[in-house]
């Protein structure tokens, strides 16, 4: 029995939560047994309501009853960035399996400890990179593996949101560089960044430009990029493109990815999550897979059903859960999230962002 505790109830609590309880219904016995043995949350009517919502026998506000409970097997930490390091360190010093949200931390300095504790523990050290394990993608990478498209020229990827177009949108952690570490390049860009690490190979080298289009929001300041243009360089040669943005009229979880291959190409869009653009052999036909059950990573028997967005956080919770019973697992590591924020780091360091008062302007002149 793998007993769970969860620190961080709020909006992604609820996925991982759900993802969890639906293991035994899609796998049944095969999966490991756990039990979701307690819930945290600094606010304690928060913890309350997911406990009550997902059956959690116990609750409390002080993440260190969590990590240093020696009736916790495995921790869940699902807070604002900057508390990933501090609870996920002080869980692996107890010897607690980890699944981490990402990014896994505010700043690299952070993600290399985070990398040191979990090497220590020797204890499962998860990053809920969850789209890598999404069918439509892992059929992707499948076929650039088995040489589909060629040898991977150029992989190009944006993932837009515009829930902070709105300037009442009030400023959150998130907006905060000292809580969140990054904006959209580290929040919505890290996710990016995993999926190229996972088609490409090592990234080479980055160059960037971030900008904060609303500076100040309901409750101060904002010190964190809200748009992010990125231009990479694979170790391999290989050049890439990112766009990553919180302000992106009109665009809802918008994640979009094309890889140019030597001799044909594959494109994915979040709008058609499902299926899957293939381009090869015959450079005029656009194929246009549909994701079932003959591909790897469908949870159901049936093609074209469909899978939504809490979906994505299913292999996450198996591999968990897999890996905390002692069974061999391939998940995003520790390592992934480190090498993931390298690339954040000097994607921002390389940047050099509009001031202020500039994107203050510009913005205002496209509201005219
Ligand atoms: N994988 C994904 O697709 C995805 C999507 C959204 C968010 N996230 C990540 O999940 C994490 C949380 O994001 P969210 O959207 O759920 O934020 P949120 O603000 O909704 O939830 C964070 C929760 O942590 C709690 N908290 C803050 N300080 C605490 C403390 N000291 N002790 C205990 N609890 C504390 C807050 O009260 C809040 O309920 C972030 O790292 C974010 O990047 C990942």
């Amino acid at each position: 029995l793998i007993r769970i505790g969860v620190v961080g109830t709020g909006f992604i609590a609820r996925p991982h939560l759900q993802a969890l309880r639906a293991l035994p219904e899609i796998w049944g016995a095969d999966v490991p047994r756990i039990d979701l043995s307690v819930a945290c949350d600094e606010r304690r009517a928060v913890a309350e309501e997911a406990a009550r919502r997902h059956g959690i026998a116990r609750v409390v506000d002080d993440w260190r009853r969590v990590t240093g409970d020696p009736e916790v097997d495995a921790v869940l930490v699902l807070t604002p960035n900057d508390l990933h390091a501090p609870v996920a360190i002080d869980a692996l010093r107890h010897g607690k399996h980890i699944l981490c949200e990402k990014p896994l931390a505010d700043t690299v300095e952070s993600a290399a400890a985070l990398c040191a504790a979990a090497r220590a523990a020797g204890t499962a050290a998860q990053v809920a990179f969850v789209y890598r394990e999404w069918p439509a993608v892992r059929l992707a990478r499948a076929l650039v593996a088995a040489g589909e498209i060629g040898s991977p020229l150029a992989f190009h990827a944006r993932f837009y949101h515009d829930y902070a177009l709105d300037r009442a949108h009030p400023r959150s952690w998130r907006f905060e560089r000292a809580r969140a570490g990054a904006g959209s390049i580290g929040d919505l860009g890290s996710h990016l960044i995993d999926l190229a690490r996972t088609f490409m190979g090592e990234v080479g080298a980055v160059q960037a430009r971030t900008r904060t289009v609303i500076p100040a929001r309901p409750g101060g300041g904002v010190d964190v990029d809200d748009a992010a243009d990125v231009w990479l360089e694979f170790a391999g040669g290989a050049t890439g493109s990112l766009a990553t943005s919180w302000v992106a009229a009109g665009h809802k979880t918008d994640i979009a990815f094309e890889i140019l291959g030597e001799h044909g190409s594959i494109r994915f869009a979040w709008q058609r999550a499902n299926e899957l653009d293939v381009v090869s052999g015959d450079l005029d036909a656009v194929r246009s897979i549909a994701i079932g059950p003959a591909h790897p990573g469908a949870l159901w028997p049936i093609a074209g059903v469909g899978l939504g967005w809490a979906d994505a956080f299913v292999p996450a919770a198996r591999a968990f859960v897999d890996a905390a019973a002692g069974r061999p697992v391939s998940a995003p590591t520790f390592e992934d999230g480190l090498a993931v924020a390298e690339v954040v780091a000097a994607a921002i360091g390389s940047s050099r962002p509009l001031a202020a008062e500039a994107s203050a302007a510009s913005h205002a002149a496209t509201q005219r």
